[in-house]
Formats: structure tokens, C-alpha cells, sequence
């Protein structure tokens, strides 16, 4: 099967110029100004943007958390994420205490195939690090998951200590992988949930008010000083808070690999989102938590100059109906996280270049190549270039969509940007050189998606 679109204007997180391009099989193979190539198929692309498909590096299809499951899996998310321009994921699995890392790979390996619509990487989150597990750390790098989510939050569930963390950072040296880190104080954090419910504090806008932006700083700071004396490289998973950001800032200035990720919720909601009435702000209950609203221009700001380098989503859905009400006289018991797999490309295009404070090859770098080079993907994925991957996002730079959970792809039942219209949107998505999305339907195979064995920094 071969395709060839025409007339668009082609841009990466370097260039932009007017272009054809022409894919055989899963590859893109030529790119030139009018091409004369026979194609089974020419798609017009002019007056869009062809863009390398999008890459969320954070997602959790699903996922057991807080007795419910997230509401998405690995076919409705994926799915969900095609019609958003994302063309790859990297979601985590998890290593539950006393497992292997091998059975929790085998468990999320069968949660995905058969359903995964696009192509799909795995993170490996260790909850329980004995010296075995620290052995095979070296095992699954060989077989291409080369990135672990540590906690340092969620004490008795997920978080390991520090001596711990220091020493899967020190194997991450000798074996190439590369820690990500979910950074909050969660020992503080654990004795102002208590208090708060001892007070009789309960509501959902509880979750954000014993979740200080401090305690986001001091886990991200700790975090940078442990892999500096490890001399490794680190990545900040969904940064929110201003305080944080400075640490990510300072370090970086002092030369470290210092590496952070923001969300687009973290963007574009605030805390003013836990006060809406009733139980709505249960919508919110994220973690860390959405910041005050003034937090939004310095992560923009942070994304511009590059003391952020990704935009992920941590798309973690769960349904008010049944899921987030397990909370609703206790907010700790509300499950953790919110949808965003099908928006963050037109969010990010709409509050970053089309609102002017970041170009269209940053945009591109962000959403896709970026995450491409820190998670092992680049050149196969994050570009289009003669042998990459033929993931290709025809994109509307001019059209505009009201978000809407009436709308959207996502199983859950509500969209917390609801009614939030945005100028930037997804029109065709080719996935390894087949056409997945095509005028607003899904026209692509659940079960086509490919485990992707990445490779090392
Ligand atoms: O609230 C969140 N972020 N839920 C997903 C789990 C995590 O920590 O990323
Ligand atoms: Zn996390
Ligand atoms: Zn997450």
C-alpha cells in the first residue's frame, strides 16, 4: 500500500517548509515538492499542517486504582487518542509488591493486545524494589522498557523510600534506563489528609488544600539531588506547581539532565475548578493537584524556554457516575485523575500557537519529538523524515471544536474542558502508513497497534 499526500505544509520541531509526502508500506519514503509517485491513495492536505503523529508519554488505560479501574482501556483510549492526532502512547504498568517486574510487563502486555488501536511503549512503575527487581531492571531495559515511574507519594501503596529511589537511580547508570518521578512529600501529605478528615473536612477541593505546591517542591528538589548524586539523568513527571518548576529551573541552569513533563490541565484548569458546586470539583481530583491560576503563565513560560520539555497528559479517567463517587463524603477516597488522551494536541496548539506563546515547530517538539528522544523512540517516531515511521497528522490549523463530553471518544462522562472551544484540530491520522482517522470517524483496527521496544538514552 502506498499514499501520498499532497500540498500541505510539512513541519517538524526543526522545519516547515510546502511538501509531499510519500509512504510505502509503514514507512515514510520520499519527501519533495511535487512529486510525480504513483500512490493506491493521494490525500490533499493543502492549506493544513502535516505533522509528525503526536506522542503522550503518560497515560494509564486501564488501571486498578482506589477499587475502581480507569475508565479507558487500551481500545477505547486508544482510539479516543487516534482522534486527537496522538499516534503513540507510553503507558505504565505497574509492579504490585512482592510481583516481578516480568508478570506486571505480561499482565499490561495482555491488557493491550488485541485492543491497542495505535502503537504502544511501557513504562514500569516499581513499587517494591529488592535486590532482585533491581536485577531485572536490567532484563527489561533488554526488552525495550527503558523508563521506571517511581512514587514518592502514596506511602503503603506506591511510594518507595529514599534509599530505595537512590538506588534504582544508580542502576539507571549502568543500565541506560531513566527514572521518572511522581514528586510529592507524601509523608506530609499523608498527616494533612488526616487532620483534614479529623476536621471534618471532606469535600473534593480537600484533595488540593493537603496537597501543598511545597510539597510538590521539596519531592522534585529531593528527587534532583538524588540523581545528582547518582549522576543520572531524571525526569519530572506532571509538573503543576510554580515552586517545582524553580527546581527543575535551577538545576537545569546548573548544567544537570534535569528533565520535567506539564499537563494540559495543569495549563488550562485551577484550583478555582475544586470550588465549582456541589460535588463537580470531584471532576479535578488529580495528583499533584491543579495550582492557583497564576501557575499557568509560568508553566507556559516554562514550556517556551525549554525548563519543560514535555506535554503529556497523565489521562487517567474515571466517571463521576460510580467512580468518582466512592469519595463523596470523603475526597481521599476519590479515585486519582482526569481525561485528556483525545484534547492535548488541540489544547496545546490552541493555547500555544495559536495564542502566541510558542512557535509551530515547538508545538511539534513538545507533543511528539521531544518525547521521541528522551523515551527512546526518535528516529522511528517524533518526525517525518525518509525511513520514520508513517505517523502523519493532517491538521486544521484554522478549524475550530467545541470540547464536549457529548462529543468526545474518551469512555468517561465527563470532559473537563467542557464547552471550551479551540482553533487547531486533528483531520486525517495514519498510523505505520495506514489511515486510522478520516473525517472525524475511526477507520483504523482495534489490535493493529505494536508493542514499541524502545531504546536506551
Ligand atoms: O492523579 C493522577 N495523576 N493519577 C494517575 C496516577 C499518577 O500518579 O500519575
Ligand atoms: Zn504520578
Ligand atoms: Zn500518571
Amino acid at each position: 500500500m502506498t499514499l501520498l499526500v499532497t500540498g500541505g505544509t510539512v513541519v517538524t520541531a526543526t522545519d516547515q517548509y510546502r511538501g509531499d509526502v510519500f509512504v510505502d508500506g509503514e514507512k515514510v519514503a520520499v519527501i519533495g515538492s511535487s512529486l510525480n509517485i504513483a500512490a493506491d491513495r493521494v490525500i490533499d492536505a493543502a492549506g493544513k499542517y502535516v505533522l509528525p503523529g503526536g506522542i503522550d508519554v503518560h497515560t494509564h488505560l486501564d488501571m486498578p486504582f482506589g477499587g475502581t479501574t480507569s475508565a479507558d482501556d487500551f481500545e477505547s483510549g486508544t482510539i479516543a487518542a487516534a482522534h486527537g492526532g496522538t499516534t503513540t502512547i507510553v503507558d505504565f504498568a505497574i509492579q504490585y509488591k512482592g510481583q516481578t517486574l516480568h508478570h506486571a510487563w505480561e499482565t499490561w502486555m495482555q491488557k493491550a493486545q488485541g485492543k491497542a488501536a495505535i502503537d504502544y511503549g511501557f513504562h514500569m512503575i516499581i513499587t517494591d524494589l529488592s535486590d532482585q527487581v533491581e536485577q531485572e531492571m536490567d532484563a527489561l531495559v533488554g526488552e525495550g522498557i527503558t523508563s521506571f515511574k517511581l512514587f514518592m507519594a502514596y506511602p503503603g501503596v506506591f511510594m518507595l523510600d529514599d534509599g530505595s529511589i537512590f538506588r534504582a537511580l544508580l542502576r539507571t547508570g549502568k543500565n541506560g534506563g531513566t527514572i521518572c518521578m511522581h514528586a510529592e512529600n507524601g509523608g506530609v501529605i499523608d498527616v494533612l489528609v488526616k487532620r483534614a478528615l479529623a476536621e471534618g473536612r471532606t469535600a473534593p477541593k480537600y484533595h488540593a488544600l493537603t496537597r501543598p505546591a511545597r510539597a510538590e517542591a521539596e519531592a522534585t528538589s529531593r528527587a534532583i539531588a538524588l540523581a545528582e548524586m547518582a549522576d543520572v539523568p531524571i525526569y519530572i513527571v506532571h509538573l503543576s506547581a510554580a515552586e517545582a518548576l524553580e527546581m527543575v529551573t535551577e538545576a537545569r541552569d546548573r548544567g544537570l539532565p534535569a528533565y520535567a513533563e506539564t499537563c494540559p490541565q495543569y495549563l488550562f484548569l485551577s484550583y478555582d475548578n475544586y470550588e465549582e458546586p456541589g460535588f463537580d470539583g470531584a471532576k479535578y481530583v488529580m495528583s499533584p493537584p491543579l495550582r492557583p491560576k497564576e501557575t499557568q503563565a509560568r508553566l507556559w513560560r516554562g514550556l517556551a524556554f525549554n525548563d519543560l520539555q514535555v506535554v503529556s497528559t497523565d489521562h487517567c479517567p474515571f466517571c463521576m457516575k460510580e467512580q468518582k463517587t466512592l469519595g463523596t463524603d470523603d475526597f481521599s477516597k476519590i479515585p486519582n485523575g482526569a481525561p485528556g488522551i483525545e484534547t492535548r494536541m488541540s489544547l496545546v496548539y490552541d493555547g500555544g500557537v495559536h495564542a502566541g506563546r510558542i512557535s509551530l515547530n515547538r508545538f511539534v517538539e513538545l507533543t511528539s519529538t521531544a518525547p521521541a528522544k528522551i523515551f527512546g523512540l526518535f528516529p522511528r517516531k517524533g518526525t517525518i523524515a525518509p525511513g520514520s515511521d508513517a505517523d502523519i497528522v493532517i491538521f486544521d490549523p484554522n478549524k475550530q471544536l467545541t470540547l464536549s463530553a457529548k462529543t468526545h471518544h474518551m469512555r468517561v462522562d465527563y470532559n473537563p474542558y467542557e464547552g471550551r472551544r479551540v482553533t487547531g484540530v486533528t483531520e486525517t491520522v495514519i498510523s505505520r502508513g495506514r489511515v486510522i482517522i478520516e473525517n472525524g470517524t475511526f477507520t483504523g483496527r482495534a489490535g493493529s497497534g505494536t508493542f514499541l521496544r524502545r531504546s536506551t538514552r
